[in-house]
């Protein structure tokens, strides 16, 4: 079984899918972070993460070791994961991991979950559950300005919603697997829905799926 869940930065994928992870069995791949660590690794060389042979040299030569930079949560790296992963040299270089967990999960795990941009649309096609979340740039902005200040992070507001929109318009207009529902996706808006709401609507969803 293959769970794919895509949508807008701080829709809240993460939260929902590893929940659903944990709840099915499942293992839980976050893609966003291959993307992150591919940023992180132009900019901390010095690089520039618009110039598509530092990206897809730094995406070729990812390490699983560089998912664990406590940096790539940041707002500085989500915005250089966006400019690499405009690069289709770097989506090329990440797309066979992504299908080899989704497809051969880790030992032990009876399917896996993935959130992203382009699950559902590139990654996982075939995937038999494919969710797009979605909620107001305003209140998604809302979400990221708590999760930052939670982190010690002192954010300024209007700065947060303008990255935001940024990164929305960057994910969604890039010519290689921009960010959009596949056709076959269930839309979970969660504007006024908070974690547990988000997690029992899509959780109905799966077992309806699952019933066939
Ligand atoms: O989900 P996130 O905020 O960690 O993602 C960071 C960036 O990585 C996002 O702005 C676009 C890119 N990304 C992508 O292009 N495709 C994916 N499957 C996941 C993330």
């Amino acid at each position: 079984m293959i769970i794919a869940i895509d949508g807008p930065a701080a829709a809240g994928k993460g939260t929902l899918a590893r929940r659903l992870a944990a709840h099915l069995g499942y293992a839980y791949l976050d893609t966003g972070l291959l993307y992150r660590a591919t940023g992180w690794r132009v900019v901390a060389a010095g690089g520039d993460p618009e110039d598509p042979a530092a990206a897809e040299a730094a995406a070729r030569a990812l390490d699983p070791a560089d998912l664990d930079a406590p940096a790539l949560r940041g707002d500085e790296a989500a915005q250089a994961a966006s400019k690499v992963s405009a690069v289709p040299g770097v989506r090329a270089a990440l797309l066979a991991f992504q299908r080899a967990f989704a497809h051969h999960p880790p030992a032990g795990y009876g399917g896996a979950v993935l959130d992203g941009r382009d699950i559902g649309t590139v990654v996982c096609r075939d995937a038999p559950v494919k969710i797009f979340l979605t909620a107001s740039v305003d209140s998604r902005a809302e979400r990221r300005l708590k999760e930052l200040r939670r982190r010690g992070i002192d954010a300024i507001p209007a700065r947060v919603l303008q990255d935001m929109k940024e990164r929305d318009e960057r994910d969604m207009s890039r010519a290689d697997a921009p960010l959009r529902p596949a056709d076959d996706a269930f839309l979970l808006d969660t504007t006024d829905k908070d974690a547990d709401a988000a997690f029992a609507v899509a959780l109905g969803h799966i077992l309806k799926i699952a019933a066939g």
